[in-house]
């Protein structure tokens, strides 16, 4: 199998660009956004000066504990925000357009259709007395404004792709299985040909054999349709045999982000090598797994400095006073760590 360049993958789109799109521009970019949740005791700092972009046909996968502030991320990216959490800085520009200014009525013209997302369980999403391959047609007539039978078609070459049988078209959602029910997410997620797909744990509920299924299907389809994909995972092999690229979070902030073989092979950020250590993996005797001690802070009042000093095994008197800037590597990863000052003023 070959990859699609960028240009292939622009020209394969079966919608045009939108209008006031920049042919030249980064698919998506993602510059110091904030998404705060508002809270009686104050704002949950969730997602806290967040940068990254993501490349025509790129793989890039979130990694980092519970709570660090993958999901808001995501849900940032399609605005489907719960109704206490805001935007409060920052812009994400999909083809060069900013979508955070955007009213929902305009973001209808980008969710689904310029970027879409897979949750984790699968069953939730569904509707359950609507058919599958109808709820798939749903968008494709709503939002494409297709007719009735070329939606019905265009759902059914869907389901065929993710690898759901023809015969399972009448199916009910209760009727499939978990990693059938995935499949059927997955595609719905690409019913309006979406330039990106976020899977957000998209394996999570489903057994080793069908996660790896489900995982083998999204890197087919990336390759074959030229999808970019944001990937979503606690399972950092996951992210080592699908991404091309990795963003380490921790508290609401980059870490670490650069290519996955330069990050899995010698991680800067004390964080990522934490995070590494304690990941079981083949080699690894489970009881020499690393744990790593104490908890992420409070993001309603985040420490001032790096805020994974109190947990860093190298702590520094600058570590507690002074937030660490990112700096790029000459590898092309990003850390954001007193150990890596910004060059010219090397320790
Ligand atoms: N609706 C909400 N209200 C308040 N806090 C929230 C809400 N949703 C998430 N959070 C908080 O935001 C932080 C990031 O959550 P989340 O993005 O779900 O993390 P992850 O996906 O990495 O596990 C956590 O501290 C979480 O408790
Ligand atoms: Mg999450």
């Amino acid at each position: 199998m070959t990859t699609l360049s960028a240009a292939e993958i622009r020209g394969r789109r079966q919608w045009p660009l939108p209008k006031l799109a920049d042919p030249t521009a980064p698919l998506l970019e993602v510059r110091d956004l904030k998404t705060h949740f508002r809270l009686e005791r104050g704002w949950v700092r969730a997602v806290d000066g967040v940068s990254f972009s993501l490349a025509d046909g790129e793989a890039l996968g979130l990694a980092g504990e519970s709570g660090c502030g993958k999901t808001t991320t995501a849900l940032s990216l399609v605005r489907l925000l719960p109704s206490n959490g805001r935007i409060r800085g920052g812009s994400v520009e999909l083809f060069g357009i900013d979508l955070v200014p955007k009213s929902e009525r305009a973001m209808l013209r980008y969710r689904w259709r310029e970027i879409s997302i897979v949750f984790q369980g699968a069953m939730n999403a569904l509707n359950p007395v609507t058919r599958v391959a109808d709820q798939i047609a749903e968008p494709i007539r709503q939002r494409l404004g297709q007719s009735d039978k070329t939606s019905k078609r265009r759902a059914a070459e869907l389901l065929d792709l993710v690898g759901i049988p023809r015969k399972r078209l009448g199916a009910y959602p209760h009727e499939l299985s978990g990693g059938m029910r995935q499949r059927a997410m997955i595609a719905m997620a690409l019913a309006c040909d979406p330039a990106i797909v976020i899977g957000d744990e998209p394996t999570t509920a489903l057994d080793v054999m069908v996660q790896a299924q489900i995982l083998l299907l999204l890197e087919q389809l990336r390759r074959d349709l030229g999808l970019s994909l944001i990937l979503i995972t606690h399972d950092l092999s996951v992210i080592a045999e699908t991404c091309d690229r990795v963003l380490v979070m921790y508290a609401g902030r980059v870490a670490e982000e650069g290519p996955v073989d330069r990050v899995f092979r010698e991680p800067r950020h004390p964080y990522t090598q934490k995070l590494l250590g304690a990941f079981p993996n083949i080699h690894a005797d489970r009881r020499t797994l690393e744990v790593i001690p104490g908890q992420p802070p409070d993001l309603v009042d985040p420490p001032v400095g790096c805020r994974f000093a109190a947990r860093c095994p190298f702590v520094m008197p600058v570590c507690t006073e002074v937030d660490p800037p990112e700096v790029r590597l000459e590898d092309g990863v990003r850390v954001a760590c007193h150990l890596f000052p910004p060059s010219g003023d090397a320790a």
